[in-house]
């Protein structure tokens, strides 16, 4: 095997949901790691082997980090950084009340981070991975660090992330691609050698300019977001059309290697905390720019009516005259994790609750969220069966494998009446013909 030389220290800057599974990741790769934020709570959890979100994998990769000593927690980022060759910034950017993200933790951290590095003689390697609209590294950060990178003491790429909730470690493992967006080509060089170190072989990599590398990060997810909202629209066509199946349809289309099978299953709408963000940010960074934002607007406006037309399936029962019980089953805006940032399920419990219906609700993971939310105002289960009990409506809204197993039999018996909404598309139609079951894109 080729000498990878010295093995990097990193340190990971922010420890949301991308940073910290960055860190495990790297730790658990072997490379020293450090995770700092500037949440106390947070790090002394960490520290303990508490992780502040669920996600398959990470408790373990924790667990054995921190057993090898391979992984840090702390708030001091001068240490962090003083004891590091490389760090990837990974602070948020939470939406903003214009539609824009919000830059002050990425201004907070950079100014920080450069008051350190000016005291720091080695060469220090500085990777955006936080999401944010083209121009940003060129116009926001580089500026803070102009007098290092002229020195040659530092360097800055951007780097952008395509992990997805629910499987980010083995995305991180097995990533279809790598962008590394820099200004001249040593910069991005410095970032591959540390790749060169996490892979046995490089993954695919494309090198490119910070304002692209932002932008592609931007276009993957419109892109993806603009699948669903296609698929979504068909699916509200079929609903009014008798004997139609949008799954066959998508299946179909699907063939076509022009347009691929994946991001084309019909649903609630798209959630998440990236999606939504990112669309929107892409909407607004390119309104200064005449007519290039008509479609994203479009796929936005078809996402924000997609709650409504799944609660319109409940008109095709007769119960709702007087006041009645929902359940839902499904918290979370995908399966595998117990994030609700911009889930369905929180419109469409709204929308219920407007309607004056009792509302029970289960989910395997994002229990404690929800109940944040919405306090006293619903009933919480504890089990799916707790959940049917005396129901007169059943909704679907999260694609959970327990869900998927589900027969026609439980609703059946636990139910006061059994009307199923499957707005995921997990439940097979013809198995549950003997109760009354509507479900989204499937016709009449
Ligand atoms: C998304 C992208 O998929 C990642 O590549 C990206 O790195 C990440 O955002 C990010 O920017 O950090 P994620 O938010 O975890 O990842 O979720 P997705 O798997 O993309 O799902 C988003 C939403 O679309 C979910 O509500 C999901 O249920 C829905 N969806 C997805 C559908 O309704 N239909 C589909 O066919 C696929």
């Amino acid at each position: 095997m080729k000498n990878k030389g010295r093995k990097l220290k990193i340190s990971i800057i922010g420890l949301g949901f991308v940073g910290l599974s960055l860190a495990v990741t790297n730790a658990k790769k072997g490379f020293k790691t450090i995770g700092v934020d500037i949440d106390k709570n947070k790090i002394e959890n960490l520290k303990i082997g508490i992780p502040p979100f669920y996600e398959p994998k990470l408790q373990k990769f924790l667990d054995d980090s921190l057993k090898t000593g391979s992984i840090k927690f702390m708030t001091d980022l001068k240490n962090a950084l003083l004891n590091s060759d490389l760090s990837f910034l990974c602070v948020g950017t939470p939406p903003a009340k214009n539609e824009k993200i919000d830059l002050r933790y990425i201004k907070s951290a950079t100014k920080k981070i450069h008051e350190i590095l000016k005291l720091k003689e080695k060469y220090h390697l500085l990777v955006i991975k936080s999401t944010v609209a083209p121009e940003t590294t060129k116009k926001v950060i580089i500026p803070v660090f102009r007098d290092l990178i002229d020195k040659g003491s530092l360097d800055i790429v951007t780097n952008p992330e395509f992990l997805r909730e629910g499987t980010a470690i083995n995305d991180l493992l097995h990533p279809h691609l790598i962008v590394i967006g820099e200004y001249e080509k040593k910069a991005g060089n410095h970032l591959e050698r540390y790749y060169k170190q996490f892979y046995d072989t490089l993954p695919e990599t494309i090198h490119t300019d910070t304002t692209s590398a932002e932008l592609i990060k931007y276009a993957n997810n419109t892109f993806l977001a603009t699948k669903i909202s296609f698929i979504n629209s068909l699916a509200n066509i079929c609903q009014n059309l008798s004997g139609t199946d949008i799954n066959t349809i998508a299946k179909a289309i699907g063939k076509d290697p022009r347009i691929g099978p994946l991001f084309l299953q019909a649903g609630p709408g798209f959630g998440g905390s990236c999606l939504p963000k990112d669309l929107s940010a892409l909407i607004n960074f390119s309104n200064k720019f005449e007519k290039t934002n008509g479609l994203f607007k479009a796929v936005v406006s078809v996402n924000q009516n997609q709650p409504i037309k799944i609660l319109k399936l409940l008109n095709n029962f007769k119960f709702l005259k007087k006041t009645k019980t929902i359940s839902i089953l499904g918290l979370a805006f995908k399966k595998d994790t117990d994030d609700i940032r911009a889930a369905v399920s929180i419109e469409i419990t709204k929308l219920l609750l407007k309607k004056n219906l009792k509302i029970k609700v289960y989910d395997p993971m994002a229990m404690d969220n929800f109940r944040k939310l919405f306090k006293e105002k619903i009933v919480y289960c504890s089990s799916i069966d707790e959940c049917l009990k005396d129901s007169d409506c059943c909704f679907v809204l999260t694609e959970w494998d327990s869900f998927k197993k589900l027969k026609p039999e439980k609703f059946k018996k636990l139910m006061r009446t059994p009307n199923v909404i499957d707005a995921r598309r997990i439940l097979d139609p013809k198995k549950f013909s003997d109760v009354n079951f509507k479900a989204v894109g499937l016709g009449n």
